[in-house]
């Protein structure tokens, strides 16, 4: 399959949703190439694979190690890597770790959460050749505890706020645009008067395409309160417990290993 390119995906606006999910490893990837347009690494992975309370200790080496394993083996999907926490606090900084992450990775784009205070970086970023994914509305690296977030949008004033935002993202470079939890009504808005791709997570249908975390819909943590955006689409962790206790039984039975798995 060939691999799928940025003119591919914007011709999707208003006519195929776009779809994507995140991947930390190559079993996963694997999984996903070809069948999502955009796999995202995403700084997700503090919590998922490594337990953190945040994304606030995500490391850029730990976005360098995941981010090569994943883009290797998507051969046909395009690929995102998240900027993790305090790695662009200003233009300089930005620069030089974007460019580390792109050139260790080859990753396709580079997403990094926005507001108001750093449009400047997503410029700089774009006139320095970096294909800049934004991210408004709830951005969880400003999180400590994500059991504090609540969608945002619903007040005239954070909906001008917001849809001015996603104007300036765009007109400072912005490839595409993730809105995180943002009031259906304005995510809607903010799809209808861009020309870039919007991606929602929790900001309704009305988006350009659809992003989720890959531990949700596999309903990885089931026993942990999770936002009403996500949706299990089966249970991984029930199949998962399923062949542990067999392999335990297995062994204690003397039933594994057999003849036919043992070198003689
Ligand atoms: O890190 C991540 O997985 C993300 C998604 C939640 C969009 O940023």
């Amino acid at each position: 399959m060939n691999k799928l390119s940025y003119k591919k995906i914007l011709s999707k606006k208003n006519k195929m949703p776009i779809t994507c999910l995140t991947a930390y490893s190559k079993p996963i990837a694997k999984i996903l190439d070809g069948e999502v347009d955009l796999i995202l690494i995403g700084d997700s992975l503090g919590t998922t694979v490594y337990g953190m309370k945040n994304t606030r200790g995500v490391t850029l080496d730990m976005m360098k190690n995941h981010g090569k394993a994943v883009v290797k083996n998507a051969k046909s999907s395009m690929t995102i890597v998240d900027m993790p926490y305090n790695t662009y606090r200003n233009k300089k900084e930005a620069l030089k770790n974007a460019q580390e992450l792109i050139s260790s990775t080859k990753a396709d784009f580079l997403k990094i959460e926005t507001d108001k205070k750093n449009i400047e970086i997503v410029k700089y970023l774009s006139e320095n050749k970096i294909r800049v994914v934004s991210h408004i509305g709830v951005t969880p690296q400003k999180f400590s505890d994500f059991r504090k977030i609540k969608s945002v949008g619903k007040n005239t004033s954070d909906a001008k706020k917001l849809l001015s935002l996603a104007s300036e993202l765009e007109r400072a470079g912005s490839k595409l645009i993730v809105l995180e939890c943002i009031n259906e009504t304005v995510a809607k808005k903010i799809t209808n008067i861009l020309s870039i791709p919007t991606i929602g997570i929790g900001s309704s249908k009305f988006c350009d395409g659809q992003v989720l975390v890959i531990d949700d819909i596999l309903n990885f943590n089931s026993n942990t309160k999770k936002p009403k955006f996500i949706k299990n689409f089966t249970n991984v962790e029930k199949s998962i417990s399923k062949a542990v206790n067999i392999f335990v039984k297995s062994v204690k039975n003397k039933k594994f290993p057999l003849k036919k798995h043992s070198y003689r």
